[in-house]
């Protein structure tokens, strides 16, 4: 394989909105070649329609759970565009149930998504990462930081996720290829609106030190900075990006009272 453009490439799974919109466009600034994959076309039209700049963008259709579907369409970006230099695991679903309720349906197809996912993407970009001495990111959860309720198979599949991060950061790592996650906090998306209730947003500024959401830039900058040369010595590292969630213990609450 050799590379056949000298303008660096960068890969977002789930890009066509919310955070993985966001941090498209973060690479996009830098001057980055931004493909975009989903499993969603009407999402990936309307993002499409409301890009500026088209021609630094690209639209794949693509569900990242399912390995014919990566394995061609990487197969696709590697011969149209013969490098890699960033891959952003970043598509991702959330169930938020008891765990009684959690069908085993449920349950696979989180870890389809968010653990068999990054771990297909990475394979299948790999090569072309170790060419460009490329890194990658994860979008893990605060939900895999610390257990909470109803995160049964979400928080489970973001723990793995974690752990994919350090275990492709030893191996892929020793080849310059670096390995790391982010963490977010909460951030108002449609995932966010689909499974915040209003008890879980009152959890949230309760636990949180700063006493909001993240915004989709915040995420976006942190994910940017990490694949950026300024983040050359770190890999196989968690950040969380959560306004201080992980670092807060018991009575936060009675402190602002
Ligand atoms: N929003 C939050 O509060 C929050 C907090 C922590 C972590 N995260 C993580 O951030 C990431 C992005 O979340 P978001 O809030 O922007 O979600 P979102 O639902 O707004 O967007 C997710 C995108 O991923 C795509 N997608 C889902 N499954 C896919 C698959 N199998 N193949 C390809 N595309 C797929 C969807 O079509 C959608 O476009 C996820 O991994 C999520 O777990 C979100």
């Amino acid at each position: 394989m050799q590379t056949n453009t000298s303008t660096k490439i960068a890969i977002i799974t789930g890009g066509a909105k919310g955070i993985g919109l966001g941090i498209a466009q973060r690479f996009h600034q830098e001057n980055y070649e931004v493909i975009i994959l989903d499993r969603d076309k009407i999402a990936l039209q309307e993002c499409e329609a409301q890009l500026k700049d088209k021609n630094q963008y690209s639209f794949f259709l693509c569900d990242v759970s399912n390995y014919q579907q990566v394995t061609d369409t990487f197969n696709e970006i590697i011969v149209r565009f013969g490098r890699i230099d960033a891959l952003i695991n970043n598509a991702g679903v959330a169930v938020f149930k008891q765990v009684e309720e959690v069908t085993f349906q449920d349950w696979s197809n989180v870890m389809a998504t968010n653990l068999n996912g990054p771990f297909l993407c990475s394979q299948a970009a790999f090569p072309a990462l170790l060419l460009a001495q490329g890194s990658i990111v994860n979008i893990a959860s605060i939900s895999g930081v610390r257990a909470s309720t109803l995160r049964v198979a979400y928080g489970t599949s973001k723990a793995a996720l974690m752990h994919l991060t350090k275990q492709l950061a030893v191996e892929y790592g020793n080849q310059g290829v670096r390995v790391n996650a982010v963490a977010p906090g909460p951030v108002e998306t449609d995932m966010a609106k689909l499974v915040h209730s209003a008890d879980i947003r009152t959890s949230y500024k309760d636990a949180i030190p700063l006493a909001r959401y993240g915004s989709i830039e915040e995420i976006a900058n942190a994910v940017y900075f990490l694949c950026s040369p300024q983040a050359s010595f770190i890999n196989g590292q968690i950040i969380a990006v959560d306004g201080g969630f992980d670092a807060a213990g018991v009575g936060l609450p009675s402190l602002r009272e």
